[in-house]
């Protein structure tokens, strides 16, 4: 694909606390981040080690906030939920309806629905695979946007994260420990596990040295600071999903 593709986003946000109603200038930082990332446009890619360089990739999607919504009305793109619910875990959904105090979806054929929450319980984000109910991303406040409240994960990376998800990507070890699990592309090497913090290369794992895990992809774990990078494998992968079953973003 040589074109461009541009996916409307909508962002509700879900907030309790004062705190947690973010900014509209923290939530376009947000999207100036997606546009980077999916660009290879973020400042950060120079640092991807140079065995990796030939495969990292400019995966040619594009986000913005929705400028109509569902009615064709004039939006923002935004919504604000002032609820009464104090906090979230990890597999709770009442974020996504407003019959469990969040905001319910515009129509998530033709919307990339994002909702911003409070998380008690560690987790930073969630991504909808194709084919799964609510389908969307969540991400913890503290963690959206850039230069947001959680020191560790404050670039904006989890959405990247979570919309990789949402366009299919698996997690870059295929979450099978031992060398088992795969993500089912080619050009990132079979990886034994996550890494978090901001490892050294190489790490070697799985017989895959002497360039050793792709740990500064966006779908591993680690920081914020220290993963900038898809590769064009992972970008078919996205294609793929944007023209089968998620073909109502496109229009
Ligand atoms: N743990 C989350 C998930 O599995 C996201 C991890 C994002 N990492 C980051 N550096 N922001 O979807
Ligand atoms: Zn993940
Ligand atoms: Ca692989």
């Amino acid at each position: 694909r040589t074109g461009l593709i541009r996916i409307p986003v909508v962002v509700h946000v879900i907030w309790h606390t004062a705190t947690e109603n973010i900014s509209d200038a923290l939530i376009q930082s947000q999207i100036d981040v997606l546009n980077e990332d999916f660009r290879r446009l973020n400042t950060d890619a120079s640092l991807v080690p140079s065995v990796f360089a030939g495969v990292a990739a400019d995966c040619r999607i594009e986000f913005a906030l929705a400028v109509r919504g569902p009615g064709c009305a004039v939006t923002t793109g935004i919504t604000r939920t002032n609820t009464a619910v104090t906090g979230w875990t990890r597999n709770q959904t009442g974020m996504m309806s407003a019959a469990g105090g969040g905001h319910d979806p515009w129509d998530d054929t033709k919307y990339l629905n994002v909702w911003v929450c409070n998380y008690t319980d560690g987790l930073l984000g969630k991504g909808s695979f194709p084919g799964m109910p609510n389908q969307g991303v969540r991400v913890h406040y503290r963690a959206f946007g850039s230069g947001s409240l959680d020191p560790t994960y404050n670039l904006g990376r989890t959405m990247t994260h979570e919309v990789g998800h949402y366009l299919n990507l698996n997690h870059i070890w295929g979450d099978e420990p031992a060398c088992t699990g795969s993500d089912n592309v080619a050009d990132t090497p079979n990886q034994a596990d996550e890494h978090y913090g901001t490892p050294s290369f190489p790490q070697v794992s799985c017989s895959n040295g002497p360039n050793g895990d792709m740990f500064m992809n966006y779908m591993d774990y680690t920081d914020d600071v220290a993963m900038f990078m898809f590769t064009a494998g992972q970008s078919e992968r996205m294609d793929a999903t944007l023209h089968t079953q998620r073909t109502g973003l496109l229009a």
